[in-house]
């Protein structure tokens, strides 16, 4: 797909399936910070760099597809995207992020190579631009450092 032509400030931050549990979901792999704590981060950083993010959660798979394809509608300068469990299952997400201009960078709290075999192919990191893993809460602000880039 062509690149994207005029990229605006907005990095929408796209989070899958249970990420809204963060905080109390397994927290000696996820750690104690909330979605919301994340969101905070990357504000103040995004305040920082210039730019603005659109935090986003949903547990279904169309929703995560419709808003990368809004992300590119609307010129999106970046999508970050922690497609939890839909990063090793979802074609559907490899097949959006390649129909779109808008660069993606995914992004894990843990680093799932690590984990356990069936978390170790990525659909999502078969069509993304970068990714950044096993930081915790800070992968999320060094892929937005990143986008910054871009
Ligand atoms: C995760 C890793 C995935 O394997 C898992 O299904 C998640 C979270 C992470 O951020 O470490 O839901 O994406």
């Amino acid at each position: 797909m062509a690149s994207n032509p005029k990229p605006s400030n907005v990095v929408m931050v796209l989070n899958g399936p249970n990420l809204n549990l963060l905080g109390t979901r397994e927290p000696e792999i996820y750690g104690s910070a909330t979605l919301d704590d994340i969101a905070g981060m990357l504000e103040d950083r995004a305040r920082e760099l210039g730019l603005e993010v659109d935090v986003r959660q949903s547990n279904h798979e169309g929703h995560l597809i419709d808003w990368l394809h809004e992300a590119n509608a609307d010129g999106a300068r970046a999508v970050l995207l922690n497609a939890g469990a839909y990063t090793h299952t979802s074609i559907a997400l490899l097949d959006a992020i390649k129909a779109i201009a808008v660069p993606v960078i995914e992004v894990h709290l843990s680093d799932p190579t690590n984990r356990e075999p069936f978390r170790h192919i990525s659909y999502v990191g078969m069509a993304a631009a970068d990714e950044v893993k096993g930081l915790g809460p800070q992968s999320y602000v060094v892929a937005l450092e990143k986008a910054a880039l871009l």
